[in-house]
Order: C-alpha cells, then sequence, then structure tokens
C-alpha cells in the first residue's frame, strides 16, 4: 500500500506491521498486562460528543497556538520515545524534521538512538529533551547543561516509569532484557531482512545520549542496557523537581501526572506545565485514560500551565475534544512511530498531515473558528 493511499492512522497502522519483525511491532504496538489502560486511553474520545454551532462564519479557520513557550501550528506536539532507529533507520532524525515542516515541537527521549546536540544542528524547529532524575545526578545535571548549549527550548520529566511496566507481548517475542528469541520471532526476523540485516551491527540499539557513559564502565551489547536500568531511581520525590526546575530554569513539564493533586504540586514545585499521560499504557495498567483527567487537572492549576493530553489520540476529531476540555494541546506517541515504520519521514509526514486536516474539518463542522475559542460547551459526555 503507498502512502497516499493511507486515509487515516489505522492504515499506516497496517502497514507498519507489515513492514516490520513482530517482535519490533509489538514494541510500538504493545502495552502494560491486560493493556486496559492501553486501549481505553483511546476509546475514552468516544464517550465525548461534540456539539456544533451552525451558521458561524468558518471560511478561515486559526489553527496557531503556544506549548513550552514556542509557536506551534496547531495544538500537537510528538511525544519522546526511546530506540526510534529500531524503527526506521533515519530515525529520530526524520521524525523531527517532519514535524518542523509541520510546524510542530519534536521531543528527543533520553533513549533516543540520535545525539541531542546532533539532533538540535539538523532541526531548527522547537525542540523538548525528555529528561529522567537518574540515581547519578550528576548525569542529570550534565543533559541539562548539554540541552542547554544546544538549544532545547523545554524539559519533560517523565515520572511515571520508577521501574519497568510489565509488556507481556515483549515478553512473549523475547524482545526482553537479556533477549530471549523464540523461534517464531527469529522467523519474522528472517522474513524481514531490510530490518534485520542492519540490526546485526547493533547501530539499531545505540542509546546515542548515554553511551560515552558507559564506553569507559564496561563492555559487551548489554552493558549499555544495563547501566540505564541500574540508573533509574525508586526514591524520586519533590524535592528533586525542585532541583531540577531550578537547574533548568525554563520551561520544564511533568510527564506522567494523573491527578489533580499532583498536577498542582507540579506547578508549586516549580514546572511550567503537566503532561497528563499513563506513558501511553506501557507502565501503571489500569491508570485512567489522559483525556477523562483534563478537567480536573485544569482545574486544579487555573489558566496560565501547559496542560498537555498525552496518549491516545488516532484522530484530529480527538484534539478538538481534549481542548475543549480544557487541555492546551495533545501529544502524540505511536501514530508517528506507525508512520515511521511505514515509511520513513515521508510516513510522519503522512501521519501528521492526515491528523492536522482531520483536525481543521472537525473545526470547520464543529463552527469554531479559531483555537482559541473552543470551549467546554462544545463537548458533552455521550448520553446513555
Ligand atoms: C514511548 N514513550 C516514552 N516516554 C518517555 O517518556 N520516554 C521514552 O523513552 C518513551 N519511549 C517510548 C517508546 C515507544 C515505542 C512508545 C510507543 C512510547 C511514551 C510516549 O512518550 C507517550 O507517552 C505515548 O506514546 C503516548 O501514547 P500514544 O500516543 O502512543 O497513544
Amino acid at each position: 500500500m503507498r502512502l497516499q493511499r493511507a486515509n487515516n492512522l489505522a492504515d499506516l497502522r497496517l502497514m507498519a506491521s507489515r513492514r516490520l519483525p513482530r517482535p519490533i511491532f509489538d514494541y510500538i504496538d504493545g502495552g502494560a498486562d491486560d493493556e486496559v489502560s492501553l486501549r481505553r486511553n483511546v476509546s475514552a474520545f468516544e464517550s465525548y460528543e461534540l456539539m456544533p454551532d451552525v451558521l458561524n462564519d468558518v471560511s478561515t479557520i486559526r489553527t496557531e497556538t503556544r506549548i513550552f513557550g514556542q509557536p506551534s501550528r496547531w495544538p500537537l506536539m510528538l511525544s519522546p520515545t526511546g530506540l526510534t532507529r529500531m524503527f526506521h533507520d533515519h530515525a529520530e532524525l526524520a521524525v523531527a524534521r517532519a514535524a518542523e515542516r509541520h510546524g510542530l515541537i519534536y521531543s528527543l527521549s533520553t533513549m533516543g538512538t540520535t545525539r541531542l546536540e546532533g539532533l538540535a544542528q539538523a532541526v531548527a524547529g522547537p525542540k523538548v529533551f525528555q529528561i529522567y532524575i537518574f540515581k547519578d545526578r550528576g548525569l542529570t545535571a550534565e543533559f541539562v547543561a548539554r540541552c542547554k548549549d544546544a538549544g532545547y527550548h523545554g524539559l519533560a520529566l517523565t515520572v511515571d516509569t520508577p521501574v519497568a511496566g510489565n509488556r507481556e507481548r515483549d515478553r512473549v517475542s523475547g524482545l526482553s532484557l537479556p533477549p530471549k528469541l523464540t523461534l517464531r520471532s527469529v522467523l519474522s526476523f528472517a522474513l524481514h531482512p531490510f530490518w534485520s540485516l542492519p540490526a546485526l551491527t547493533g547501530s539499531k540499539f545505540d542509546l546515542a545520549n548515554v553511551s560515552h557513559r558507559v564506553d569507559a564502565l564496561a563492555s559487551g551489547p548489554m552493558s549499555l542496557f544495563d547501566y540505564i536500568a541500574a540508573q533509574f531511581d525508586r526514591s524520586v520525590g519533590w524535592r528533586d523537581v525542585e532541583w531540577l526546575a531550578r537547574e533548568w530554569n525554563g520551561p520544564l513539564a511533568i510527564k506522567g501526572v494523573m491527578t489533580p493533586e499532583d498536577a498542582r504540586r507540579s506547578i508549586a514545585s516549580g514546572a511550567t506545565g503537566v503532561m497528563i499521560s499513563n506513558h501511553g499504557g506501557r507502565q501503571l495498567d489500569g491508570a485512567p485514560a489522559p483525556v477523562d483527567q483534563i478537567e480536573a487537572v485544569r482545574e486544579a492549576v487555573g489558566d496560565a500551565p501547559d496542560v498537555i493530553c498525552d496518549g491516545g489520540i488516532r484522530r484530529g476529531a480527538d484534539v478538538v475534544k481534549a481542548l475543549a476540555l480544557g487541555a492546551t494541546a495533545c501529544s502524540i506517541g505511536r501514530p508517528y512511530l506507525y508512520g515511521l515504520a511505514a515509511g520513513g519521514e515521508a510516513g510522519v509526514d503522512r501521519a501528521l498531515t492526515l491528523l492536522s486536516e482531520e483536525f481543521e474539518r472537525t473545526l470547520t463542522l464543529l463552527g469554531v473558528n479559531d483555537v482559541a475559542a473552543l470551549a467546554r460547551r462544545h463537548v458533552r459526555t455521550h448520553l446513555a
């Protein structure tokens, strides 16, 4: 199927599933435990109905907004995803370039496979770096300094990974640490030689932003992953957020906030925004869908902070609903990864084009000619 024939993200997902070996596709597609949150993140949008105003002049539609203090062509940004090179050789650069062309903010993961400095040089558009507070606070401070030097505009601090989620699809496929490949997985890799042959060099798994730390410490293919796993710190608390906010002294969102109390605390600790997120259903299964938490979080933090709904967006109309409920913007992970796997930079482009066209069409049909005019009355909970 050619990219232009993809009518929606579901089509791109199908194309991605054909192009990737099954274990790699499942790594993108899967979630934790019974995948309840993964499914609900998406299905929760269905319980909101859109209430149109008719006979409003919709000959032009204004969609521009600001996120992380940066201009955005419409209220969408790209979430950080690790190991992006596993899905396409052009990796993070392909995604960031497509985001820049669409006037959207790109977030680079600490677990990315492209050096943050190289990405900043190659892509002029607004950029966020996703950071962790590691056991070695020196490593976190080093990232802060590198992001300042490289000109990143914001930081997203991920706080929902004190331990790795239980992703059973990865266990079944053997995509675990260390890998334990089954016969079925090996067959799937053999059937996708374009993916598998370059993978033998190991470059698809290079955690480019931390590798300099490991070379001196240990050797062997898993040492980098072991090093990172050992850096996750279950004792991180609000004081650490205060410390990071002081060190960075710029736009900072806490990613993985779910409750109004934690949202309030994030802002009180020095953050400028929150990303309501359950990590795309990959961590705590049973956590609510981000869209269902928007109203309470917005009420808790007031008008000024960024409230970003992260996860479950599969249609432009979902963004309209989230905004009407009080979000500043939405953020996507899998939607652009499906595009990347389906067709590299052009595939990401297709995903972003589909979403933005759907978004603008929905606003037009809703009778809203300026994104700032979206209001609570434009959505209601489905009357059962
Ligand atoms: C992620 N996510 C993620 N989040 C993060 O803070 N650091 C990371 O390295 C990653 N890595 C990652 C890899 C893959 C393959 C996926 C699918 C997701 C979570 C991501 O930032 C985002 O929260 C979710 O993807 C949002 O849900 P949707 O849009 O995928 O439904």
